[in-house]
């Protein structure tokens, strides 16, 4: 089988593609036909009297996503979508479609999910999944390499993980059973006997928060090492991390087009290099004077650029009644775009002020709320690591800091341009009396974490690790505004269907 992707070892020589009908158009006895193999997109003009009756009816017969075979003379040609052409010679349907429901208009994003099992086919949607891909061949390459062994841990638990509020309850057989939060307990295990390991997985959480940061059911990669400190663990982040963006710049180029990517601040995280604060200094920077006036002059900011953009707007629009139809096009379209980033900059408007007084009024002891992690990484373009947190809004199983007893030495990866949150993290308590105590002052079932307290006992080590959240990772490589565009078929509260 030949694919569009490697139509350049093919030049000149004559090929079948399989594939669906992307678009089309006509113009009396020519086809142009966009062929979607899956690993690309390829013009194919079917002209009239190069092709046999049947074949020409066939093409004549093409509606959007028919499946079809084609088969021509490869031409390099720059102009044309992919670098290539295909010069006809025969056609075949595999089928006729229906009147496709995604069509180029605009489909609001309700519809969209309803047809995610189609709107998968669509090209941004087609280069985000490709990214994820690299993402994942990246997370592998990069742990292969450096001697850790990937293990699974289970997905049905007797146990809570992250804290008891929200959990997925099963049953199983005739026991109470969870849907798993996080392998790393397990991997606290495994790390005992392969020294390093990454467990790879699904895990589930029952937020009942519909933000663009949380899904039901999520990926996520947790490391656990042997003998790492807190700082290594943070070394090994960054370098992860640095790793994974270098990899989808240097591979997805072509992807990162597609979704119109601007990679500037990416290639700053690829230099790696990532600033490290504490919590309480990110506290002090919240509630600075600093971060009052940046976020007033943010407002001035966005003000004068709609200013702007209105103006632009109608100029251009006094411009479109004498216009020639190509520039009417062109017109229509920055028109709609300058909606768009109006639309932004007035949400940034209404939202700015809450911004401020949640930022301004934080209290030593707090979680940072999503846009609290927003402002604080507002003034770098590489993410941020935030270590010592307060002990009582971290896990059960984070040990504490030796030089302060209220922080816990746990590790928050923090993405740039409003993505937050993407890796957590933290040094284990090894202790076995500490460790009992803590399950007891979370109000934990001892029982079930007997497996977890006997690691303790025999051979106990230092030892860290970390999660990293896959789709958003995802989210913020691709520059998407929702996780639910990260994942083939995203889990979300109300969203259980395609
Ligand atoms: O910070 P979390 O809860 O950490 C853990 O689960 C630890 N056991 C990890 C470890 O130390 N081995 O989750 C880790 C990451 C978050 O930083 C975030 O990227 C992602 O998982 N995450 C979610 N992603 C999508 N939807 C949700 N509801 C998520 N909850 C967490
Ligand atoms: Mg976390």
């Amino acid at each position: 089988m030949v694919y569009i992707t490697n139509l350049s070892d093919h030049v000149d020589e004559e090929v079948t593609l399989k594939g669906w009908v992307y678009n089309y158009r006509s113009s009396k006895n020519l086809y142009f036909v966009e062929l979607r193999d899956g690993s690309g997109i390829c013009q194919c003009v079917v002209a009239k009297d190069a092709v046999s009756d049947d074949a020409w009816e066939a093409a004549e017969a093409l509606r959007q996503e028919s499946s079809v075979e084609i088969t021509g003379k490869v031409v390099e040609d720059e102009r044309s979508i992919g670098g290539h052409e295909l010069q006809v010679t025969d056609l075949n349907i595999f089928q006729v479609a229906e009147d496709y429901p995604i069509t180029p208009k605009d489909h609001g994003v309700e519809f969209l999910m309803e047809n995610r099992h189609l709107w998968l086919r669509s090209r941004r949607q087609w280069a985000a999944m490709r990214v994820r891909n690299e993402i994942i061949y990246a997370i592998h390459t990069f742990f292969q390499e450096r001697g850790f062994v990937q293990m699974d841990a289970p997905i049905f638990t007797g146990n809570a993980a992250e804290g008891t509020t929200n959990l997925f309850e099963t049953e199983y057989f005739e026991e109470e059973a969870y849907l798993t939060q996080s392998g790393q307990l397990y991997g606290e295990a495994m790390a005992m006997a392969h020294g390093l390991i990454y467990t790879f997985g699904p895990t589930f959480r029952a937020e009942k928060s519909k933000t663009r940061r949380h899904l039901t059911e999520f990926w996520m990669i947790e490391p656990e090492m042997a003998f790492y400190d807190l700082d290594m663990d943070m070394d090994l982040a960054e370098d992860f991390i640095t790793f994974i963006v270098n990899r989808v710049l240097d591979r997805c180029p072509k992807e990162l087009d597609i979704l119109d990517r601007d990679t500037s601040k990416l290639c700053k995280t690829a230099e790696g290099g990532f600033p490290r604060i504490s919590y309480s200094e990110a506290v002090e920077q919240l509630r600075s004077d600093e971060m009052a006036e940046m976020l007033d002059q943010m407002v001035e900011d966005r003000k004068q650029e709609a200013e702007e953009l209105k103006e632009e707007r109608e100029e251009i629009k006094k411009e479109h009644g004498q216009a020639k139809k190509w520039r009417k096009a062109q017109i229509d379209q920055r028109v709609k775009e300058i909606g768009m980033r109006l639309d932004e900059i007035e949400e940034d408007l209404r939202n700015i002020p809450t911004w401020r007084e949640s930022a301004l009024n934080f209290e030593w002891g707090e979680d940072f709320g999503g846009s609290d992690e927003t402002l604080l990484t507002m003034k770098y373009d590489t993410p941020i690591l935030v270590h010592r947190f307060p002990a009582e809004i971290k896990a059960f199983y984070m040990k504490r800091d030796p030089e302060d007893e209220k922080l816990a030495l746990a590790v928050d990866m923090l993405a740039p341009e409003g993505y937050g949150e993407i890796i957590g993290g933290s040094e284990r308590e090894e202790d076995l009396d500490t460790l009992k105590k803590r399950i007891d002052e979370h109000d934990l079932p001892e029982d079930v974490f007997q497996w977890y307290i006997d690691l303790r006992q025999y051979g106990s080590v230092p030892h860290s690790g970390f999660g990293l959240g896959l789709e958003r990772t995802v989210a913020w490589l691709c520059g998407l505004d929702h996780v639910r565009e990260t994942i083939p078929f995203p889990r979300m509260m109300g969203r259980l269907t395609p």
